[in-house]
């Protein structure tokens, strides 16, 4: 698994603060369709940001509770969700979590499942946890779809495939639909959500993760620091002319016990 010390949780505080993610985090809050006094587990909760909405939209007679495996991610999530009576936030695994049977009417799991090493215990784990009829609601990414504009393409699908590579589980979207199927969910939907920045903004999804697409690409020897540096160079060298592009999908997969 990938170690979300404070660096990471840092830029995942930053980069999931960004409009295009906020969108997506306000698409699986309505898929969830939370209702005041009930109860919802955020697993893999992170910095709090959708555990957070979720325990307001339960408000103080719900129970919101939040479960990571990284302190410094945690940390966030305590600042974040201080105030808030209804949400509790423990430090674990979403492969094994200490509560009752069918305790939750709704669980959600967003960008988690690529780095849980049993993603089927964890899946067997969601659905032994929510009520009968409880919903369940998951986001993932496939990285092998993303397009960025560059003067390198080939140097781009380098990078963006060590990207992929550096998760347990890439490419989940294409195959997750049919595994909830067999642990018993129905109701499937699936839903892309495109991350879409057609223009540079400092304060995107996108500009926020550029540093880290190469650097991960360089630690995982899939390129050279000269090549790094000459990829950023050349992405920089495209929003100075206002050609910039990236875009990546999400998908929102919801489904009901
Ligand atoms: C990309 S962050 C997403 C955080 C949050 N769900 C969000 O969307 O804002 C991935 C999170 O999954 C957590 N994580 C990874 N594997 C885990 C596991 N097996 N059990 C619990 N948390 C895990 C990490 O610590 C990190 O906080």
């Amino acid at each position: 698994m990938e170690t979300y010390d404070k660096k990471a949780a840092e830029l995942i505080e930053r980069s999931y603060q960004t409009p295009e993610i906020v969108h997506q985090r306000l698409r699986t809050l309505a898929a969830l369709s939370l209702a005041s006094g009930e109860s919802v587990l955020d697993a893999g909760c992170g910095t709090g940001l959708l555990l957070e909405l979720e325990a307001l939209a339960v408000g103080t007679g719900g129970r919101a509770e939040g479960v990571d495996f990284s302190d410094d991610m945690l940390a966030h999530a305590r600042a974040r969700c201080g105030g808030l009576e209804q949400v509790n936030l423990q430090q674990g695994s979403v492969e094994t979590m200490p509560f009752e049977d069918a305790s939750f009417d709704a669980l959600s799991c967003t960008q988690t499942l690529l780095y849980v090493k049993d993603m089927d215990k964890a899946l067997n784990e969601f659905y032994r946890l929510l009520k009968p009829r409880g919903r369940l609601a998951i986001i993932e990414t496939d990285w092998s779809g993303a397009i960025i504009n560059s003067e390198d393409q080939v140097l781009t699908r380098k990078i963006f495939d060590a990207w992929g590579r550096a998760v347990v589980n890439p490419n989940l979207p294409r195959r997750l639909r049919p595994v909830l199927g067999q642990i018993g969910f129905s109701a499937l939907r699936v839903e892309a959500i495109p991350v879409l920045n057609a223009s540079y903004s400092k304060s995107s999804f996108s500009a926020n993760m550029l540093q880290n697409f190469a650097t991960t690409a360089r630690k995982l020897d899939a390129i050279s620091e000269a090549e790094s540096e000459a990829w950023l160079d050349g992405v920089e060298r495209l929003v100075q002319k206002d050609e910039y592009f990236f875009c990546v999908n999400r998908f929102l997969f919801s489904a009901v016990k």
